[in-house]
């Protein structure tokens, strides 16, 4: 595991990388590459980029069974996940979380700019007084279904075409973001969004920021279709970093979804040029 003690050098870096510009730092110790590694793909410009990232208790809960989620992870799981607002373009959440949190999905923990607020909200169901629509941060833009009532308020609304399951396709999501210049993506929770976008295979990495509290019940960070075998169960490859209070898990579901379209076939003749 490595252990990640972040400079305000290496953070000013971070940051210039996710301007497009490169602000040189003399790269000393060990855990400088740690950070790099952890931080380093969601900072660079070079392609569009989506980080999912949940922060859940030793037992996978991410809030108690009343939707209480306020301090599930710890002091450094938080600045963790204020990092990662401040190295992307936006931050999306379904409505789900609006309306139990009420969150603000700006960046207070560490310096830097906050990103854009995305929220899904396919049926036209958020609260009018919602914290993030009159705090006078960064614009916010709900995406609703073509067909949700119309409504104005201090929002912009994209509006998409609702799928035969009755959502909005991840896809479409990314591409409306992607027209209005916004290329790397946080999405930040809750389950249900997570899950729409890790089953459509559209993360490349999903961050999970382990902190040492046991809740015993509630709800999981992830919840994806049932499986009935462990050897179906999604295997990514996985750094691990400690951050102090909490553990984070680095899976890169990017690599894992392009073995997966490798054919059979073609893993067979890749591991026997391996051998
Ligand atoms: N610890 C963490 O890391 C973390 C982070 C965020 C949230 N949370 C917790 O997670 C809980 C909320 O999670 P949740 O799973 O219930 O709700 P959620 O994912 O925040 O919101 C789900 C709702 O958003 C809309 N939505 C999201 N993606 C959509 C899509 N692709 N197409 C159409 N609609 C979409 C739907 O709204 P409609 O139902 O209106 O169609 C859906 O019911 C809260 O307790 C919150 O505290 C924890």
């Amino acid at each position: 595991m490595q252990s990640v003690n972040m400079t305000e050098d290496l953070w000013e870096h971070l940051l210039s990388l996710r301007e497009g510009s490169v602000r040189p730092v003399a790269l000393s110790a060990e855990t400088d590459a740690s950070c790099l590694s952890l931080y380093k793909p969601v900072a660079s410009r070079s392609a569009p980029f989506v980080l999912a990232q949940v922060g859940q208790s030793l037992d996978g809960r991410v809030a108690t069974p009343s939707g209480d989620a306020q301090d599930v992870s710890g002091c450094d799981g938080i600045v963790h996940l204020h990092r990662c607002r401040a190295l992307v373009d936006a931050v999306i959440v379904g409505v789900g979380t609006v309306v139990a949190d009420d969150p603000s999905l700006s960046v207070r923990a560490v310096s830097g700019k906050s990103p854009i607020r995305v929220v899904v909200d396919c049926n036209g169901r958020m609260p009018e007084r919602a914290k993030m629509l009159h705090d006078g941060g960064m614009p916010v833009l709900l995406l609703q279904a073509e067909d949700a009532p119309t409504r104005s308020g201090r929002h912009e609304i994209v509006r998409l075409p609702r799928q035969t399951d009755g959502g909005l396709a991840p896809r479409d999501i990314l591409d409306a973001l992607a027209e209005r210049g916004l290329a790397t993506v946080l999405v930040e929770g809750g389950a249900n969004t997570i899950s729409r976008f890790v089953d459509a295979d559209l993360i490349d990495r999903l961050h999970v920021s382990v902190a040492p509290i046991i809740i015993g019940s509630g709800p999981a960070g992830i919840r994806l279709s049932p499986i009935d075998r462990l050897s179906e169960a999604r295997r990514p490859e996985v750094q691990v970093y400690n951050l102090g209070t909490d553990i984070v898990f680095d899976c890169n579901l990017r690599a894992e979804a392009q073995r997966k379209a490798i054919s059979p076939e073609r893993q067979n003749v890749l591991m026997a040029d391996m051998a």
